[in-house]
Formats: C-alpha cells, structure tokens, sequence
C-alpha cells in the first residue's frame, strides 16, 4: 500500500494542475507537504484548502537561491525531507522555425535544469538520513518524438536521463530517482496557444483517441503514479519511467482492427 505517514514532501509546480492534485494525494496518504510554485496566490489558495499538513513557498525552480531558501525552511519546520517531486514545468508548442533560441532555452531552464537544481538542493538531507525518494514528472513527450514540440520533448527526453543517471548515483545513499510520463494534464498549460488548437480540434481529438484506453488521463491517475514511486511500495524501484497514459506509448493503434 503506497503510505507517505510521517514523510515530508515537496512539489513543485502544485499551485495548479496535476502539481496541486499530486499536493492533495501525497496530503491524503499522510505526508506533509510543501507546495513549492511562482503562482503565490493560486498556491497559498490551494495550500489553505488542502489544511494543516500542507504549506505553500514560493519558487522559481530555476533559481539556486530560491531553492537554497525553501529547504532550509522545510527542514526548519519538518527536519526533514523524504519526497521532492519536480512537477512544475512550461510549454512551447512551436515547430523549430518557430522556436527562437531564447525560448528552447527557457524551457530546458524551467524543465530540465530546474528539476537538477532542485535534486541537488535535497540531496544533502537525503544523504544523511540516507533515504528519500525523487519523483520527475516527465511526459509521453519525453518517451516518443512528435512533431511541434521540439523544446519540450528535448526537455523531456532530459528529464528521464538526469533520473537514470542519478538514479544509479544515489542507490547506494538510500536514494530512489524515477520519472512518471503522462499523458494530458491541466490544458491551462496550452493556454497561449487555444485559438490554434481550437483550429484543429478533429487532429487533436484522434490523438487523444488513438490508444488503448481512449481520452485523457485524469489527474488522480498520475497523481496516484508519483505517490507509489514517492513511497516505500515502490522499495527497489528506482530509474524507471512509468508511462501514465492510456497505453498511448504502448504502439501504434487502429481502431477497426479490434474488430478484425
Ligand atoms: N498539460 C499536459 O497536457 C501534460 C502532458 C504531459 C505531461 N505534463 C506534465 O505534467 C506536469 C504538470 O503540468 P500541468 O499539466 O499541471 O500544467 P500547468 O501549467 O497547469 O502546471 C505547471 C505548474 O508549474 C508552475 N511553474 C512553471 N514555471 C515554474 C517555475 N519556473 N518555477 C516554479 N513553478 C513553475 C506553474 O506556475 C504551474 O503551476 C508538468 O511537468 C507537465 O510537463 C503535462
């Protein structure tokens, strides 16, 4: 059973999204958790509805300092820290035409790099309690090419290499590193880019429908991924991706072929 009682978390991006129901999860298996977001307000809402064993701070996970900041904290208030888990992410959907260098780079920033200050800011407590366990939430994106989402995908396909290779550094301190790939999560993320979607909403419905279990994954589904990795019932489990999303990765998928 994948219990969190008495373990402190962390997770970044939980203002919102996936992040704020991943906060509500790891809350209801009995974790403290700190919500970690550069939305202040959206977050400290969110922090007050979960209640008492959840606490908002704000962060810019590509800021050393900020991360420097929200340890300390956590480990002022808790002393310790048993989970982080690096949710908090941007998108840019564009094709490389349409991805200026300041861009690409803003996103590995946000997507990649931040996910490897935040693991090296955990790292010390983690040591010396010699246990802990660090969850990426990474994407399909991360796990199969598509088209229009060059930056991202590169950020992705990062991530799961940042949690094999420090996966294989950290077994020996007690240290698990994994990385949950959904499918589908808040489309607040598509925000800037609804018009050209709403343009094409047939493509986008097939994509979606083209699987083995049709549709979205609910946020539940991926959030309940991340608290098995973040707990002791994923004990030896550690530089995995686990895909979240409806058999999307398992292969290609015809519809009138179930029924050949
Ligand atoms: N939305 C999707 O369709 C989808 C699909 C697959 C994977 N995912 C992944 O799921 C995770 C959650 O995304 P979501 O769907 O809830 O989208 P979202 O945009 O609602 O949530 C992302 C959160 O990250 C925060 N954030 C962004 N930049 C930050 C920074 N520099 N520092 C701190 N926080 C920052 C945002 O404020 C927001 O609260 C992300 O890792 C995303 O890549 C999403």
């Amino acid at each position: 059973m994948s219990r969190l009682d008495d373990r402190v978390a962390i997770v970044t991006g939980a203002s919102r999204g996936v992040g704020a129901t991943i906060a509500r999860t790891l809350v209801a298996a009995g974790a403290k958790v700190v919500l970690a977001d550069i939305l202040v307000e959206e977050g400290e809402k969110v922090s007050a509805e979960i209640g008492e064993a959840a606490t908002f701070a704000a962060l810019d996970v590509t800021s050393e300092e900020d991360w420097s900041r929200v340890v300390s904290e956590t480990l002022a208030e808790h002393g310790q820290i048993d989970v982080l888990v690096n949710n908090a992410a941007i998108l840019h959907l564009g094709t490389l035409e349409n991805t200026p260098p300041e861009i690409f780079r803003r996103v590995l920033e946000v997507n990649a790099v931040g996910p490897y200050l935040g693991t090296r800011a955990v790292l010390a407590s983690m040591k010396a309690q010699n246990s802990g366990s660090i969850v990426h939430v990474a994407s399909i994106d991360g796990l199969v090419g598509m088209n229009g989402v060059s930056a991202y995908a590169t950020s992705k396909f990062g991530l799961r290499g940042l949690a094999k290779s420090s996966s294989l550094e950290l077994g020996r301190s007690g240290i698990r590193v994994n990385a949950v790939c959904p499918a589908g999560g808040n489309t607040d993320m598509y925000g800037p880019w609804f018009e050209k979607l709403a343009a094409i909403t047939d493509q986008t419905q097939a994509y979606n429908e083209n699987r083995g279990i049709p549709g979205t994954v609910a946020y539940e589904a991926i959030a309940n991924a991340v608290l098995y990795l973040a707990s002791d019932a994923s004990a030896g489990v550690t530089g995995i991706d686990l895909p979240v999303d409806g058999g999307a990765t398992a292969g290609k998928f015809i519809l009138g072929f179930n029924s050949m």
